[in-house]
C-alpha cells in the first residue's frame, strides 16, 4: 500500500480485516516491523480517537509517532498552487511538506471541509498536496470528505459481531444535531459497504440529505426511517448537513433520533457511532447504555485498523 485516503488504497479489504483482527489477538507479533521509522501526525483539527489509536498502532509496530496539532500551534497554511500570499496564510504546502518529508517516513493528515466551497472540498486538495510534495506515503486520518481508518473499524466491528450465514442488514440512519458536519465518515461508510458487498445496505434520512452519488450508489435509499430500521442487524447513526445545497442544516427534527422504541423494528439491532456523540440528540441514553450498543467495542478496534494498516505501508 502506498498511501491511504479511500477504500481504493486497499487490494484485498478481506484480508486487510483479518490482519487487523490478527492484530487485536496478537498486538505485538510484528513488534519490529517499523523499528527506526517515524510517523508524523498532523493535525489541522481536532481528535481523541483517530490521534490515539494511531499513535498505539504505531507503537505496536515498534514505530515513533510525533504529533503536530498545525491547526492550533503550526503557521496557517497556503494549499492553492500559485496563490499571492497577501492574506492570512503564512507557509505555503510545497514548502513544507517536502520538509515533514525528510522528517518522517510517513505522514498522517487530517483535514476536515470547509463545508462552504462543495468543489474544493470534493476535490481533497489538502490532502492531494500533501501526497504531491511530501514525497512519502500518506494516511488520511479523516480528509475533507472520507474517513477511511473509521470506515475500516467499523467492517472490522461488524464481521466480529455478526456471526449468522446470511448477510447483515445494514442501516446507516442520518441522525439530528446542533451544528452542520461533514458528510465525510457517512460518504465513507457507504463507500466501504458498498466496495465489501457482504451486506443488504440500506440508507435513510431526511428529504433533501442525500449524499453524493459516487458513494452511494449500490444502497437502497429510504426516506421513512421506520421502514428502513425494519429488520435490521446493524443500524450506524450518523448526522451530517446537505450535500446538494453544500453544507447546511434544514432539519433537526427529533423524531429521526435513534431510541429504543425504534430498535424494537429492528432484528435487536447492534448500535454503531463513530463518536463523539451528541446523547439524546443523535442517539438517546437508553441506547447508548444498553447492550445494543457496540460503540466502545467500535472505538477500540481503531487500534487494530490503523495497525493493519500501517504494516501494510510500512511493507511497502
Ligand atoms: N471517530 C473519530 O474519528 O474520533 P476522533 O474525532 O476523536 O478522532
Amino acid at each position: 500500500m502506498k498511501n491511504f485516503l479511500s477504500v481504493g488504497d486497499v487490494s484485498n479489504l478481506d484480508q486487510l480485516i483479518e490482519t487487523a483482527l490478527d492484530y487485536k489477538a496478537s498486538p505485538f507479533k510484528d513488534r519490529t516491523l517499523g523499528k527506526d521509522k517515524t510517523m508524523g501526525m498532523l493535525f489541522l483539527n481536532p481528535s481523541m480517537r483517530t490521534r490515539l489509536s494511531t499513535q498505539i498502532a504505531a507503537k505496536n509496530l515498534g514505530m515513533d509517532s510525533i504529533v503536530f496539532n498545525v491547526g492550533q500551534d503550526g503557521w496557517a497554511l497556503e494549499f492553492e498552487d500559485e496563490a499571492i500570499m497577501s492574506g492570512t496564510t503564512v507557509e505555503h504546502v510545497k514548502d513544507a511538506a517536502p520538509i515533514l518529508g525528510k522528517y518522517f517516513d510517513v505522514l498522517g493528515i487530517r483535514t476536515f471541509p470547509s463545508l462552504k466551497n462543495k468543489e474544493e472540498d470534493y476535490s481533497e486538495l489538502y490532502i492531494k498536496q500533501f501526497i504531491k510534495y511530501s514525497g512519502i506515503p500518506v494516511v488520511s486520518l479523516e480528509s475533507a470528505t472520507l474517513h477511511p481508518l473509521q470506515s475500516l473499524t467499523d467492517l472490522i466491528t461488524m464481521r466480529e459481531v455478526y456471526k449468522e450465514k446470511r448477510k447483515p442488514k445494514v442501516v446507516l440512519t442520518w441522525a439530528p444535531h446542533v451544528k452542520a458536519l461533514p458528510q465525510c465518515v457517512a460518504n465513507s461508510f457507504s463507500q466501504w459497504v458498498n466496495y465489501w458487498g457482504g451486506a443488504d445496505f440500506v440508507i435513510t434520512h431526511p428529504e433533501d440529505y442525500d449524499l453524493s452519488k459516487q458513494f452511494t450508489k449500490g444502497a437502497t435509499i429510504i426516506s421513512d426511517q421506520d421502514e428502513a430500521l425494519d429488520g435490521a442487524d446493524f443500524v450506524y447513526v450518523k448526522n451530517w448537513s446537505t450535500f446538494d445545497d453544500y453544507g447546511k442544516i434544514y432539519v433537526n427534527d427529533p423524531r429521526w433520533m435513534l431510541t429504543q422504541e425504534k430498535i424494537k423494528k429492528t432484528n435487536n439491532a447492534k448500535v454503531m457511532h463513530c463518536l463523539p456523540v451528541r446523547r439524546n440528540v443523535e442517539l438517546s441514553d437508553e441506547i447508548l447504555d444498553s447492550s445494543n450498543s457496540v460503540v466502545t467495542q467500535q472505538a477500540s478496534n481503531r487500534v487494530w485498523a490503523a495497525q493493519a494498516v500501517l504494516s501494510e505501508i510500512l511493507k511497502g
